[in-house]
């Protein structure tokens, strides 16, 4: 395993802001800025971006085609519900398509589904492992397809008579799946299909657990899995700031928020929601779980709810226990997205030899007198010996 991670971040398709709960500063979401998220991450050095699905996210898809030729070599890790893409004849076509445009740039994020009450309101009435079930025979089916098989098949949730996909997908067999639920049945769909799978960020020895079981399972299939990992992020010079800024991030919680966001989580159906939800219980109280890892975000957020807080060099400690374990992906993100991205690069990257445009900081910055660095070094240097 390469010791430098591959480092995603993340698109907020729902909005963004600097305080958590908090509207009167929060940026609602545009294209325009999401575009900018997204130039500015590649910019960045960052390989890859996910975009989430759900009700509260603009269409993943659609935004995903709007990075297409504003984007060139960041990788676009886009989630999808398989209860709500219809036929896998059609989404086969979508796909090809969408990976076309990327120049196979296109990763998948299979999600099953976490909100049974969303579901139903978008017209899936599935439970939870029928979901999976749903998923395993969509993901075949796709799977046939994207390899120019013709396939007449009648399952428990697809019927499709002579299903062909004429277009094949510049990734070659087909953009890489990943995927992120914990629960068994989860744990069996991973080993079966998945070619990543990514969990919250939860302690240390949780996710070695998780680890440990899927690639058990794979292993049993006479597979291979990768894993990653998916955090906020909270990181300045020092700890202290870094702590600081977190409790700033919540700063505008109050408690009956917290909450109303505690019953909506505790009613997802997710094993991975109920894992996460369950290191704090919505107490602000109890949001150091581990060192430098702080649950704030989990007290109205779903999904991703857990920070790593702490100075550059606490992080990439944090990050590199994670890598021990197996994984050697993290999906990041942090409020709010645009700044935390530079930030997370110009302060982490170094530290970790990524390779980034900030690190490699070609310019001294300032103004009209800007020079190259190497030419500004030499000056330095010469500067230095006439002194001596
Ligand atoms: C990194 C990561 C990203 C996820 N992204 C989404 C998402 O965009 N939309 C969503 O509805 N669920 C998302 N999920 C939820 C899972 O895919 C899964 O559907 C859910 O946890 C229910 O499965 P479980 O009970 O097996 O945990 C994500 C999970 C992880 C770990």
């Amino acid at each position: 395993m390469s010791s430098i991670p591959n480092i995603f971040w993340f698109l907020p398709t729902g909005g963004d802001g600097r305080y958590l709960g908090r509207s009167k500063v929060a940026r609602p979401v545009s294209n325009a800025y999401l575009r900018q998220i997204a130039t500015t991450a590649e910019f960045l050095g960052y390989d890859g971006l996910l975009i989430p699905t759900g009700s509260g996210n603009l269409d993943p898809f659609l935004t995903a085609a709007t990075l297409a030729n504003v984007t060139h070599k960041i990788k676009l890790l886009l989630a999808l519900r398989p209860s709500a893409e219809g036929n896998p004849v059609v989404f086969a076509r979508k796909i090809a398509t969408l990976d076309e445009a990327l120049n196979g740039r296109l990763i998948l994020n299979v999600v099953p589904g976490a909100w049974s009450e969303e579901l139903k309101a978008e017209g899936v009435f599935l439970s939870h492992d029928e979901r999976y079930e749903l998923a395993d025979e969509f993901i075949d089916l796709w799977k046939r397809l994207t390899l120019g098989e013709t396939v007449t098949y009648k399952g428990k949730y697809f019927h499709v008579e002579n299903g062909r996909s004429l277009f094949s997908t510049v990734s070659d067999p087909h953009p890489p799946l990943y995927f992120g639920g914990s629960s068994p049945i989860a744990h069996e769909f991973a080993a079966k299909h998945i070619d990543a799978y990514l969990t919250w960020g939860e302690p240390p020895d949780q996710v070695a657990e998780k680890i440990r079981d899927v690639k058990a399972k794979a292993k049993a299939r006479g597979r291979e899995i990768r894993f990653g990992v998916r955090f906020q992020v909270i990181v300045r010079e020092t700890e202290e700031e870094a702590v600081k800024a977190a409790a700033s991030l919540i700063s505008h919680l109050d408690d009956h928020l917290i909450a109303q966001a505690q019953e909506h989580q505790r009613a997802s159906d997710s094993v991975g929601q109920s894992r996460i939800t369950a290191l704090h219980g919505g107490d602000r109280k109890k949001l150091w779980i581990a060192p430098n890892l702080w649950a704030g975000v989990g007290l109205v957020r779903g999904g991703a709810g857990t920070a790593l807080v702490g100075s550059p060099q606490q992080i990439v400690d944090r990050l590199r226990e994670y890598q021990a374990l197996g994984a050697d992906t993290f999906v990041l993100s942090g409020y709010p997205h645009l700044e935390e991205a530079a930030r997370f690069a110009e302060l982490v990257f170094p530290l970790l030899g990524k390779e980034s445009f900030v690190a490699e900081g070609n310019v001294i910055t300032g103004g009209a007198f800007d020079v190259p660095i190497t030419r500004a070094n030499r000056q330095a240097a010469t500067l230095l010996k006439k002194a001596a």
